[in-house]
């Protein structure tokens, strides 16, 4: 089956799929905590809905077919899910991250594992460009980079991390909200070669686009809450593994610690993820064109979007990925400014989140990334003045119309432009 198929008929291998009785053509809502047994200890597949659920199964097994995994686990948010994958650690085990994930990502190994002696380094791992280094950051651990390391391609960079007890390397690609691009094979083949896990965080391509368990990668983390579910209706995690070894211990861990997405959430996702095709595909094409609206203007300091010719991960997002996604974020001269184009908005809805339907935009410094230190903030390139846009599938006139106004509103200086 290829992926548009897919999208509609995956997972059909599920212990429950479709329901027998009724011929119903949609995973009915199994709305059960529990479920009878035929005697002490005999089930049928199903004993206790945290174990496993008939809906949550019909998406974990829909999950694992897109990414081509071996099996796949939902949660109650991608918070969640990236929660559970590192209880796969133990204390005094250390993993290193990408240095520019998600600010509640950064949020998770800085202010809660860290406190159960998960050690952290994060690196900057994105291909192109060497100019992000750590300067003014407070190393976390002693394999902290030192500035040197700027200047280090990004597997020299993730050499000079190594430490005795790494066990993992975690990254998103495109990262949020620098798009950076990180080339999946290459950290794969160096995790590897290191007895490392590769744990890929693909919420921003989704599997339509990009599948890191076929590039190398050992696990894929979702959030849910975005393309794959799409209509800003729910919050969810999801989460996919290579093989049998890494499926029995993140199943043992789900029915463990809990954090389980609910039946009728999963139905909700199922839905979504339907339309998928349809859906990234009318995003990617409005981002683009957006992304090359903003390089034609004067007032755009800088455009971040991995489509352009121009951007510094272009060719390995080609090699690795079928398409570019539907995030742009650019960047005006101040904070400021950038408080007054999203005020100027009329179809770009002034929120958090990212991959819905509807345009949204946002500031990362004071919104997705304020959890991150201001230092830290500025040493990563997320300036005040950065601006993330989540393209959404309306008329893309509509949406040039209006960022034309908004930008107008602001009545900008012409700055020099860095592209
Ligand atoms: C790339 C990425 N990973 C993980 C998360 C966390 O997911 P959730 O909000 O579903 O807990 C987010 C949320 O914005 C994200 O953008």
């Amino acid at each position: 089956m290829r992926i548009k198929t897919k999208l509609i008929h995956g997972g059909r291998n599920a212990t429950y799929f479709g329901d027998e009785t009724t011929g119903a053509v949609n995973v009915p809502v199994f709305l059960s905590s529990t479920f009878k047994q035929d005697g002490p200890g005999k089930h049928r597949g199903f004993e206790y809905s945290r174990t496993a659920n008939p809906t949550r199964a019909a998406l974990e097994a829909l999950i694992a077919d897109l990414e081509e995994g071996h099996r796949g686990f939902a949660f109650a948010s991608g918070m969640a899910a990236m929660t559970t994958v590192m209880m796969l650690f133990e204390k005094g085990d250390h993993i290193i991250v990408g240095d520019d994930v998600y600010g509640g990502t950064y949020r998770l190994m800085t202010r809660v594992l860290s406190g159960f002696g998960l050690e952290v380094t994060f690196v900057d791992v994105s291909t192109g460009q060497v100019q992000h280094g750590l300067e003014g950051e407070q190393p976390l651990t002693e394999g902290a980079p030192s500035d040197d390391m700027r200047e280090m391609d990004p597997l020299a960079t993730l050499a000079a991390a190594l430490q005795p007890n790494t066990r993992a390397v975690m990254i998103e690609t495109p990262t949020n909200p620098l798009l950076r691009i990180v080339d999946i094979a290459a950290v794969a083949s160096f995790c590897r070669q290191h007895g490392l896990l590769l744990i890929v965080d693909n919420t921003f391509m989704t599997p339509y686009w990009q599948r890191p368990l076929e590039l190398g990668a050992d696990i894929v983390i979702h959030s849910a809450t975005k393309y794959l579910s799409g209509h800003s209706d729910i919050v969810a995690g999801l989460v996919v593994v290579r093989d049998e070894a890494l499926a029995e211990r993140l199943h043992f861990l789900q029915n463990a610690t809990g954090g389980i997405l609910a039946p009728h959430d999963a139905y909700l996702l199922i839905r979504g993820i339907r339309t998928l095709s349809l859906r990234m595909e009318a995003h990617e094409h409005n981002a683009a064109t957006i992304a090359h609206f903003l390089t034609e203007r004067e007032d755009i300091r800088r455009v971040y979007y991995p489509g352009l010719a121009t951007h510094p991960g272009h060719a390995v997002m080609r090699k690795q990925s079928r398409g570019f996604g539907g995030i742009v974020s650019f960047e005006v001269e101040s904070g400021e400014q950038a408080g007054q184009i999203a005020r100027a908005m009329k179809l770009f809805t002034l929120a958090e989140s990212l991959g819905a339907v509807e345009s949204l935009i946002s500031i990362p410094a004071r919104m997705t990334h304020a959890s991150i230190p201001e230092e830290r903030r500025k040493t990563l390139g997320i300036t005040d003045g950065l601006i993330r846009l989540s393209v959404g599938i309306e008329d893309v006139d509509d949406l040039l119309s209006d960022l034309a106004q908004a930008l107008e509103t602001t009545r900008t200086r012409s700055s020099t432009i860095e592209r």
